[in-house]
């Protein structure tokens, strides 16, 4: 349901304007599986190392009051425009939200058209600067929380790191990525060619401050993996 479609239900019903209840889910991703099980691009890589998770997206989404919850979605026709970022920003954006399999720009432009326009420009991570528009304040602070939780350091720092011949257990990833955010993650897999799992992503959420909290939705997009289960994963190099 679109921002608007709930502002006009509320009106309707004789409340006040307020999306109640609103949250972000912030999603990474690691390239080294990413690449793994799709063709990725030099053309489409940026200027990514291989020392860091990659950004997926930050999307918003919004609990009613029995707790049931929805991602909004496409809630404005501002469309995505790359000359609207600044090139501090698309520099950084090169080496943190990258296409790998996708061109970049399309991928940035899809998640902006779906997520971002359903971001709250009151919700900002970065110092408000006049006349900033509200897709670099987007793009802003999704990199700032990238910066500050990214879970390539997150593991390094509990000795998990990439390697192609060990397996990690999905506990101490999830003990390692907790203790830090002081919340809950959710990783999701995928299957490589011998049907071992692949760590692809990390969600977590955050609500409108930007401090982890418990996210009201499941994260689709893959096999929900290490759900306490204890299961055994693959987080390899990261190569082309
Ligand atoms: C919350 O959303 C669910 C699913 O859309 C709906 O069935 C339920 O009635 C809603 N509850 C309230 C209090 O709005
Ligand atoms: C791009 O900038 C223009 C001028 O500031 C603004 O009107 C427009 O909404 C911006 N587009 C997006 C997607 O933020």
């Amino acid at each position: 349901m679109s921002k608007n479609l709930i502002i006009v239900l509320l009106i309707t019903i004789g409340f006040s304007y307020e999306v109640p209840n609103m949250f972000y889910t912030f999603q990474q991703q690691w390239p080294g599986s990413i690449c793994l099980t799709k063709q990725c691009y030099k053309d489409n890589v940026g200027n990514y190392k291989g020392q860091s998770w990659a950004i997926h997206g930050l999307w918003p989404g919004a609990t009613n009051d029995s707790g049931d919850c929805e991602e909004l979605e496409a809630c404005t026709n501002n469309k995505f425009k790359e000359s609207n970022l600044s090139k501090t920003t698309m520099t950084n954006l090169d080496q943190a939200w990258v296409g790998f399999f996708n061109p970049s720009g399309s991928f940035r432009a899809h998640e902006w058209n779906k997520h971002g326009t359903c971001w709250d420009e009151k919700d900002d991570l970065v110092p408000q600067v006049p006349g900033m528009n509200v897709q670099e304040e987007y793009f802003q602070t999704t990199l700032q929380l990238w910066k500050s939780y990214n879970i390539y350091d997150i593991l390094s720092a509990a000795g998990i790191k990439p390697d192609d011949n060990k397996l990690y257990d999905t506990d101490s990833i999830l003990d390692a990525i907790e203790n830090k955010i002081g919340s809950t993650a959710q990783l999701l897999c995928s299957k490589d060619s011998n049907n071992k799992l692949l760590l692809i992503s990390v969600s977590f959420c955050v609500n409108e401050q930007y401090q982890p909290q418990r996210c009201p939705c499941d994260i689709y997009g893959g096999i929900p993996c290490g759900s306490r289960k204890n299961d055994k994963v693959r987080y390899p190099l990261f190569r082309l």
